[in-house]
């Protein structure tokens, strides 16, 4: 086994709850092996910019020291006590080696980095330079297609479903129907999953084909039939797409015809970064905990450029450029000579994977609407 002087965990793109989990976990899983841990403030800018503290600012240094204590009492807080950042000159020759020298410099032998996938190009580029690095996924929008599930994602639906019933107490009492445009970015997974757990009216994704018409039907039905509450969930992955066909304010406007056409009076709401925020939920404390004893463990072992992932047979490992190119195979946007490094059992393999997701999603999705439906009465 390689003798690992120091490692480094850093947060980066996007804010999720469970971040500050999985940094604790990570922490711990290697200081419990003998190996110091440094904290690296503002992500893969830190790594770069590798400043001192400043106590009149009250900066803290790009690299802090994470003893067991350093990371006490922050399994349950939201954001990310590493705070994150957009560091564009990561992406470039430059940027590169100077986070490599800072590694050198502080004799950082590898690093976990954790966020979304403009997160595991940076470790992967890093790896290819001599730092070994290991990916694990916390980002709300659970759009990593190689894991089932990544940190924050089970704590922004049970944030999205609390909103929901909150604003299906006030419908009830007024007879309306509230239209709740939810983040992901191009993803739906939260949209779907608190719209059935919500027992929305209509859910509306980029990821299955749907009718306004069938909604509106669906809530004039309803009310014939004694319904006084109505909750419609939109992703924003849909505004998104929209928007690139040169319509603006596709939710609000939504609200705006469904009033019209069912007679029931509907409020628009966007929660936005709400999500984001908060107290991570237990189960994604649990997923986090084991999920950074892993990165340590892979790291320790040797390995690099992996991703740490949860799949039906539990926590694995996947090497970083196979689950990007899957991520692209599932959201269809494959470059030319994407799979040239792949076998063609290898290529088979992420095609049946990628249709199991959809055909997953899509099967949740038939049941949420099923289940939401009021048939026309007699
Ligand atoms: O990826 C997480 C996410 O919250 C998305 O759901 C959302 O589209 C995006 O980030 C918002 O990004 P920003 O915080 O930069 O506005």
């Amino acid at each position: 086994m390689i003798k690992f002087r120091n490692i480094a965990v850093l947060t980066s793109g996007g804010d999720a709850p469970g971040m500050n989990t999985l940094v604790r976990s990570v922490a711990r899983s290697a200081l419990e092996q003998g190996v110091k841990v440094y904290g690296v403030y503002e992500g893969f800018q830190g790594l770069m910019d590798d400043q001192p503290a400043d106590p009149k600012s009250h900066f803290p240094g790009s690299l802090i020291n994470l003893d067991a204590y350093a990371v006490t009492n922050i399994i349950d807080k939201g954001g990310t006590i590493l705070k994150s950042a957009r560091a564009e000159k990561f992406k470039t020759e430059e940027g590169m080696a100077l986070a490599k020298a800072t590694c050198e410099r502080h004799n950082i032998d590898g690093i976990v980095a954790i966020g979304g996938d403009g997160t595991f190009r940076g470790a992967t580029d890093l790896t290819n330079r001599g730092i070994p690095c290991i990916g694990l996924p916390a980002t709300i929008d659970n759009d990593i297609t190689a894991t089932d599930e990544s940190i924050g994602f089970d704590t922004a639906l049970n944030t999205a479903v609390e909103l929901i019933d909150k604003l299906r107490d006030t419908c009830e009492s007024h007879a309306r129907c509230n239209v709740v445009e939810l983040m992901g970015r191009n993803a739906g997974y939260i949209t779907l999953e608190a719209g059935a757990a919500a027992g929305a009216s209509g859910i509306l994704t980029c990821e299955c084909p749907y009718s306004e018409e069938e909604i509106f039907k669906n809530i004039i039905n309803a009310k014939k039939q004694g319904k006084r509450s109505f909750i419609v969930v939109i992703a924003e992955g849909v505004k998104f797409k929209k928007e690139e066909e040169g319509v603006k304010n596709y939710c609000e406007d939504f609200a705006k015809r469904l009033e019209t056409a069912t007679g029931v009076e509907t409020k628009f709401c966007r929660p936005a970064h709400i999500l984001r925020g908060g107290i991570p939920s237990p189960r994604d404390r649990i997923l986090a905990s084991q999920m950074g004893y892993e990165a340590v463990r892979l790291l320790l072992e040797g390995k690099s450029r992996l991703v740490v992932c949860k799949q039906k047979s539990g926590i694995i490992s996947l090497d970083i450029n196979y689950a990007l190119i899957l991520d692209r195979m599932y959201k269809n946007k494959l470059k030319p000579g994407d799979l040239d490094a792949f076998t063609t059992e290898q290529q088979a393999e992420m095609r049946a994977f990628c249709a199991a997701k959809a055909a997953e999603f899509a099967e949740m999705y038939r049941v949420a609407n099923a289940i939401g439906a009021y048939p026309e009465s007699e």
